[in-house]
């Protein structure tokens, strides 16, 4: 048996032990150290306001990505090895969708409907970021967002909240691995709680009125769904809570957090989270702001300043130890949980021989390819003949844009190592012959080059218009009120339709966009998203017919910033909202452009003889693909509840799953119901609550009512 000089250090006691032996030998300034976090270094975050701090080797947690394991390692050197009790140091770096392989943002992520995606790309990008030093990711973003204007819908998984959490619970395992303890994983962090998407008219960092109801109906569930997944640390966000801003919110961040779910992990504020306070009009005194996000359960203060402020609050009486060693507690849980007593460096190897690995590209290959959504295929215009096209034109400022496939937040995702469709798409035509002109840049007013892209696609059989919002127009700090393409791009795409030849259309984008005006000018319309390394290629997988579309939309795209917000599960008005008398919009088609869970494929599938059995809540249905192709459908189960005590919205999922049919195959597929996860709701105290009577439940356009006694 090794000695150990203190029991805080031998790994064969339980961490519970090793937390309360190391926390009896702390100083008050050493407890008030590892509440903080600075940042040294690099940080990729232009939202980060601020220049950085001073490095102090008893400091909690470092965000930055120091240039690399072996600086990251010298730092932590300092912690482990010249500080009296040698804590180490936790490092947090913001890891979106890949750390240097690039995978599809969040958001198309979720199109795809494939848990399996996300934990895969979430443990690619913990092996990269790990194998440079990062030890903590502020990943996944699990807000629900119902307003396209917010730039920050491209950073979670859509509007609906079953949705978020399941892809959530995915992230954290990809991230964390199945002993987040070993080098490789990295912690997560859910962020933000809660309720930042609901900001005010989608200006980011704004007021948000949040109902009980919603509260708990919308925005805490994907929370809880990933905590039980096992996350280690959640992000307070920056929005003021109908009046309690969230970083100070003792109801969520304690009474539902703690109390209700027990999590068990710490909690960390979004940078400069505490001392905005004073915009939020809270209160202006540093020691007040401390003492206020402290004890509602933020643990710890990233950009820390007002922190500091913790021993006088505690010599005054304003703040008792006990709040500050339960802080303490919870990052000295979760730093012995990770390992980082007994693996505080990280092995030095060239990141060249971890990332970007042929593995690694083709999985987000195979991630972007179905996360992109078919949107229109007017007469079977796609799939493409590689054998019959003789040129084809291609055209638009995507097609050899790296940066738009890079994403948005990309961090140090370098976007030189990203294939454009321009340098992919002969290797796909091998017999065409191919036109590029980009006709127009995403912004400027120029149409100077219409004439290149008009000759371009008269002289083709095909024009492929590549189109989109360009980098940096969606992620944090990137509200906009128009949410049409900027720049020339529709007039661009007016002139090339009027040539005449059949038109294919890629719309890139981090948000839902307008798609009123480009619609009728396209014969296919693939919206392709930000899909990182493997977005050229999937795309051509799509386009040659490889790949059977499978891609949903996991939010809705409105015709018009009118009908924002717009989300699918909304819900009932007092008159029917399809009659003329029904509230409707008298200037506008009020139905959504493209739906929550719409997406075509290259095949076509027909639900029948949907039964429910009330014994034994199963539900049945029968899912034949009645094209030619073999596909992939997911298949999205919904209930409503049609007379409630309290009323429910007009449908809400409530399961989904991926079926891969050959062309003629049929199955038989079941769905369990069980009355509390499935029929019961959620009231605005966060009770589950089931009350007997009538339900429906629809999938794919087959609709059963049952009733369930009590
Ligand atoms: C602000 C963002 O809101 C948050 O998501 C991010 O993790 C932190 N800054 C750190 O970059």
């Amino acid at each position: 048996m090794p000695e150990y000089e203190f029991p805080y250090r031998n790994p064969a006691l339980p961490i519970e032990q090793r937390v309360d032996d190391l926390l009896k030998r702390m100083t008050l300034e050493e407890k008030v150290d590892q509440l903080m976090q600075i940042t040294i270094g690099a940080d990729t975050n232009p939202n980060n306001l601020g220049s950085g701090h001073s490095f102090r080797p008893t400091i909690g947690s470092v965000l930055s990505y120091c240039g690399g394991t072996r600086n990251r390692n010298a730092f932590q050197r300092l912690a482990v090895e010249e500080t009296r009790l040698g804590i180490p140091i936790i490092w947090g770096f913001d890891v979106i969708h890949g750390w240097r392989t690039a995978f599809p943002i969040p958001l198309a992520q979720a199109c795809s409907w494939n848990p399996d995606i996300v934990e895969a790309g979430c443990r690619v990008a913990a092996r990269e970021s790990y194998a440079e030093g990062v030890d903590w990711t502020f990943s996944p973003m699990l807000d629900v967002p119902h307003d396209p204007r917010w730039g920050r819908v491209m950073e979670g998984y859509g509007e609906d909240p079953l949705a978020a959490g399941i892809f959530g619970a995915a992230a954290v395992r990809g991230y964390q691995g199945e002993d987040p303890s070993q080098p490789g994983t990295v912690a997560a962090c859910l962020k933000h709680f809660v309720g930042y998407a609901a900001s005010e008219a989608g200006h980011d960092y704004a007021y948000t009125d949040i109902s009980s109801r919603t509260l708990h109906e919308t925005y805490l569930p994907p929370f809880q769904a990933a905590v039980e997944a096992g996350a280690m640390t959640l992000m307070s966000s920056f929005n003021d809570i109908t009046g309690t801003p969230a970083v100070a919110n003792h109801y969520t961040l304690t009474e539902v957090l703690r109390d209700r779910w027990h999590f068990r992990g710490f909690v960390v504020s979004d940078w400069d989270g505490v001392v905005q306070l004073a915009h939020q009009g809270y209160t202006t005194n540093p020691a007040e702001m401390c003492r206020a996000a402290l004890s509602a359960g933020n643990d710890m203060e990233m950009n820390s300043s007002a922190y500091r402020n913790i021993p006088t609050l505690i010599e005054s009486g304003r703040l008792k130890i006990e709040v500050v060693d339960e802080a303490v507690r919870r990052v000295l849980r979760i730093k012995f949980a990770k390992g980082l007593f007994e693996h505080p460096y990280h092995e030095e190897v060239d990141p060249g021989t971890v990332s970007l690995q042929p593995k690694a590209l083709e999985l987000s290959r195979a991630a972007a390819r179905a996360s992109m959504v078919l949107l229109k295929n007017e007469k079977n215009t796609l799939p493409l003949n590689p054998d019959t096209l003789r040129s084809i034109a291609l055209i638009g400022p995507v097609a050899t844009d790296r940066e738009a496939s890079a994403g948005a937040w990309p961090a140090i995702i370098d976007p030189k190592t990203i294939p454009t469709l321009q340098e992919v798409l002969p290797s796909f035509f091998p017999k065409s012959e191919i036109h590029y002109a980009p006709g127009c840049d995403y912004t400027s007013d120029s149409t100077e080059h219409f004439a290149e892209a008009i000759a371009a696609a008269e002289k083709s059989d095909l024009v492929i218009v590549a189109i989109g919002e360009g980098a940096g127009r969606t992620g944090e700090n990137r509200s906009y009120t128009n949410i049409a393409l900027p720049g020339k791009q529709l007039e661009l795409l007016r002139k090339i339709a009027a040539v005449g030849r059949p038109v294919v259309l890629l719309v890139s984008s981090g948000r839902p966009i307008l798609y009123p005006e480009l619609e009728p000018l396209a014969n296919a319309i693939l919206h392709i998203w930000e899909c990182g390394h493997g977005a050229a290629a999937g795309c051509c997988d799509i386009l040659t017919g490889a790949y059977n579309p499978s891609g949903r939309l996991a939010i809705t795209f409105p015709r018009s910033v009118g009908q924002i917000p717009i989300y699918y599960n909304h819900h009932p008005r007092a008159r029917d909202e399809k009659a003329e008398w029904g509230g409707r919009y008298f200037d506008l088609d009020d139905s959504p452009m493209y739906p929550f869970g719409y997406g075509l494929s290259y095949t076509s599938y027909e639900y029948s003889d949907l039964e429910i059995s009330v014994e034994d809540l199963t539900a049945q249905v029968t899912l034949r693909n009645t094209g030619k192709r073999a596909g992939r459908e997911t298949v999205f189960w919904y209930l409503s509840d049609p007379e409630a005590k309290l009323t429910q919205p007009l449908r809400r999922l409530i399961a989904f799953e991926q079926v891969d049919l050959a062309p003629g195959e049929e199955r038989r597929l079941t769905l369990q119901l069980d009355r509390m996860h499935d029929l019961a709701y959620i009231d605005p105290t966060g009770k589950k609550v089931f009350e007997p009577g009538r339900f429906i439940l629809t999938v794919g356009g087959e609709k059963a009512e049952f009733v369930v006694a009590e």
